[in-house]
């Protein structure tokens, strides 16, 4: 009998079916970028004024990136960096696939840190779950956890090993099998949290402020944080999007999954605002607290509320999956490269990735106190790898992934993958099409001069 060991000839992963690549792309879309980043710049930005120029941005400018994603994944069955010479061979391109492996790298070192403190407090709260909390000074708690050298380095240890474990598992019977579970579960939690929040007394302060636009607070500044979230939180730029893409069966609709993932993701951070901002209006406090609104904020009014422990509970573990199945989703785009490229075993490349994310980890933790005088370009570590990602690499890469395949790749090629080999009828491609060419890469490049001119 012959038996195959070529690693080229065995048969790749794949997901199961529509389903099964909505959860896991979903899951890399919905983080903590949707309840953590979302609701406060909402909340800086003007509100519902924000929340459509939010919506046009992921309309007009996403949705066709994540198409062109899913085409070059789907079409070349490769990690990033494959992806980009099966397509283009002996040319530069590569580099975008590259740049995709670094900029996870970047993402995981201080994504993985704001995980470990979801630990955290999902553990304190079940111990809370019988008693009653200090709540009288719930500022210094959050930051003395923070800051301290070791606790908030060993949850973020326990949230990389769970991650590691889950990838190490594979794409089918890891990814998605734990996908599958979570998800539907996080989608039940925050619609129960929402209607809870909602119903607080003195509330309707809070879901106006969601849904009454101001547009005076629209500027140039609102403008880059909106395309700069909805590219963080589409998980789009560096080639999370073309690595699930290469997971996906022939047979399967791509915009529709874009259509579906991009629609999911929007509203389950239209439903994070809605369980936290009633909340925080009814309790009056300000809604412009930054990123510590879900750590400071939510646990005061959880302390009020009736059964607050346990939405509590609820609520840091939504926090938790969200996290953790986008951070899957980073550590996939290095894992396929790795195994594929460098012809490592899962096992030891999600471990020797395991580490690296780890290091780099520790540093952005400890960069909230002990090390938090050691500066990069005039950044602690911690804001260095979400400035250096978010607002340089996601840009130049997505740039670059619509230059492809607007531009570099064949109308033909793009066509074909579009419609599944002509077996679709391809009603949007024309609009696609000429998005990707020229309303992407424009509206890309101006938003971007204005990060780098500011
Ligand atoms: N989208 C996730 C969030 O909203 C984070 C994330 C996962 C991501 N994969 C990514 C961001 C790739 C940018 C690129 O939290």
């Amino acid at each position: 009998m012959y038996i195959c060991v070529n690693p080229v000839f065995m048969k790749r992963d794949e997901f199961s079916g529509f389903f099964g690549v909505l959860v896991a792309t979903v899951g890399s879309a919905v983080g903590l970028g949707n309840l953590w980043r979302f609701p406060y710049l909402v909340g800086q930005n003007g509100g519902a004024a924000f929340i459509l120029v939010y919506l046009a941005f992921v309309i007009v400018i996403c949705l066709p990136i994540m198409v062109a994603e899913f085409v070059i994944g789907r079409s070349t069955k490769a990690n990033t960096v494959n992806a980009f010479k099966k397509l283009a061979p002996g040319s530069l391109w590569r580099g975008i696939g590259i740049m995709g492996v670094i900029a996870s790298f970047c993402i995981l070192a201080f994504y993985t840190v704001v995980g470990g403190w979801t630990v955290d407090y999902l553990v304190r709260s079940v111990i809370h779950l019988f008693s009653k909390p200090d709540i009288s000074n719930l500022e210094a708690q959050f930051s003395q956890m923070v800051t301290s050298p070791l606790r908030p380095i060993i949850w973020t240890i326990v949230f990389i090993a769970l991650s590691g474990f889950i990838v190490m598992s594979g794409v089918k019977k890891g990814i998605e099998k734990y996908s599958r579970v979570m998800m539907p579960f996080l989608f039940v939690m925050i619609i129960i949290l929402a209607i809870r929040s909602i119903t607080l007394p003195g509330a309707e302060a809070g879901i106006s402020f969601l849904l009454k636009p101001d547009f005076s607070k629209i500027t140039t500044e609102t403008l880059l944080d909106a395309l700069g979230q909805a590219f963080f939180s589409l998980s789009l730029g560096m080639g999370c999007m073309i690595t699930y893409g290469s997971y996906i069966p022939d047979k399967e609709n791509l915009t529709r999954l874009s259509f579906t993932t991009a629609l999911s993701d929007t509203f389950f951070a239209f439903l994070a605002g809605l369980a936290i901002m009633p909340a925080v209006f009814a309790f009056g406090v300000s809604p412009q607290e930054g990123p510590g609104l879900v750590f400071i904020v939510l646990p005061r009014i959880f302390a009020q509320i009736p059964l607050g422990n346990v939405f509590a509970i609820f609520f840091f573990l939504i926090l938790f999956i969200a996290a953790i199945t986008s951070v899957i989703s980073l550590m996939e785009v290095i894992t396929a490269y790795l195994t594929e490229q460098k012809r490592i075993k899962r096992t030891w490349a999600v471990g020797i990735i395991s580490v690296v994310v780890a290091v780099c980890a520790c540093l952005s933790s400890l960069s909230q106190g002990l090390l938090k005088d050691v500066k990069i370009f005039g950044k602690t570590f911690f804001d260095f790898f979400d400035y250096l990602s978010a607002n340089i690499l996601l840009p130049i890469g997505g740039l670059l992934i619509v230059l492809f395949v607007g531009w570099r790749l064949k109308r033909s090629q793009v066509y074909e993958q579009f419609t599944n080999s002509g077996s679709l009828k391809g009603t949007f491609f024309r609009a696609f099409y000429f998005l990707i060419r020229y309303v992407a890469p424009v509206a890309i490049v101006i938003l971007f001069l204005n990060v780098i001119l500011k």
